[in-house]
């Protein structure tokens, strides 16, 4: 329970997300500020190489995931090894078939970029992680090794305040409709062909709902972002009236969905500075990593947590 309930919860007991996330409170000890009343808090307070060994402090921390969706910490000066025990927490780390891993903590992905090293891969479009797996990530914990004197940013976005936000026209809509998730439409898309196909080969595509619901919150969340290609289940005579003479087709209707997240109302920015770091629910978010920075450096390491199937 909160500290102080007048800061966030409100007095009946229950729980208000608009509330929580306006004013700056304690729980359990641990302070914290959110960022937008829309996504994102920065905890105060909170050591990570201690929250990984401590149940209690670990639960709150996990409470405070569910609630704000992304959190951030500042001066967390930790190694690899404590970086991969706090997000082992959580559950089994996964990693990624074209970000290599740390070879001495699998589980523990390279985001580094740099003059030298071409950019095989992008961050800088909005996407939740990972999509094109039946299982999805649950989340990542990611950790600022070297960051650029200025821009690098990260963005997140709340995906149950986008579905929530839609026209009731194009919930009822999509309520029932599911959609293609393929590894070949961003990563695969910057690779030779050959180089593309063995991929997809590898990591066939996936079908999800296109609104899923939130295995622990129960919130309705939209899940359609970068790597989603196609609807499944959609008849295309059958369009979806938007206002009062504003139709859309299928993939009308999917790009329409796909651009929701990047309406800066639903969105938090990050700044990094070394040793930042962010730990976000991958099944209510999605994310951009802002590409502002060439020449200059910028190395991060990410910790994937798998996930289950969406439903
Ligand atoms: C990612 O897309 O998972 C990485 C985000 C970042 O590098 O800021």
């Amino acid at each position: 329970m909160a500290d102080d309930m007048q800061a966030g919860g409100r007095s009946d007991g229950r729980f208000d997300p608009r509330r929580w996330a306006a004013e700056r409170y304690v729980q359990d000890g641990v302070t914290v500020r959110p960022l937008s009343c829309a996504i994102g808090a920065e905890l105060e307070g909170v050591d990570l190489a201690e929250a990984a060994r401590d149940d209690a402090l670990f639960g709150t921390v996990r409470e405070l995931l569910l609630r704000h969706k992304v959190l951030f910490l500042r001066r967390q000066a930790i190694t690899r090894a404590q970086h991969v025990a706090f997000a082992r927490r959580f559950g089994e780390l996964e990693d990624h078939p074209v970000a290599g891993s740390d070879p001495n903590h699998p589980g523990l992905v390279r985001i580094y970029k740099s003059p030298e090293a071409p950019n095989d891969r992008y961050e800088n479009s909005w996407h939740t992680d990972a999509t094109w797996r039946e299982k999805p990530p649950f989340g990542c914990v990611l950790r600022c090794v070297e960051c650029p004197p200025v821009g690098g940013d990260t963005m997140w976005a709340n995906m149950a305040l986008a579905y929530e936000c839609l026209p009731e026209a194009v919930r009822a809509r999509i309520g029932r409709l599911r959609a293609r998730h393929s590894i070949e439409a961003t990563f695969g898309a910057a690779m030779p062909i050959e180089r593309r196909l063995a991929l997809k080969a590898q990591y066939p595509d996936a079908e999800h709902p296109v609104v899923r619901t939130h295995p622990e919150t129960g919130e309705k969340v939209l899940f359609v972002n970068g790597f989603t290609t196609h609807f499944t289940n959609f008849h295309t005579p059958d369009n979806v009236r938007v206002g009062q003479d504003f139709t859309l087709g299928s993939s009308q209707l999917l790009q329409y969905l796909i651009s929701q997240a990047a309406i800066p109302e639903y969105q938090v920015r990050w700044r990094w500075e070394r040793d930042s770091v962010a730990i976000w629910d991958n099944r209510a978010t999605q994310h951009y990593a802002v590409m502002d920075y060439a020449p200059c450096h910028r190395e991060m390491e990410r910790a994937g947590i798998q996930g289950d199937a969406p439903f």
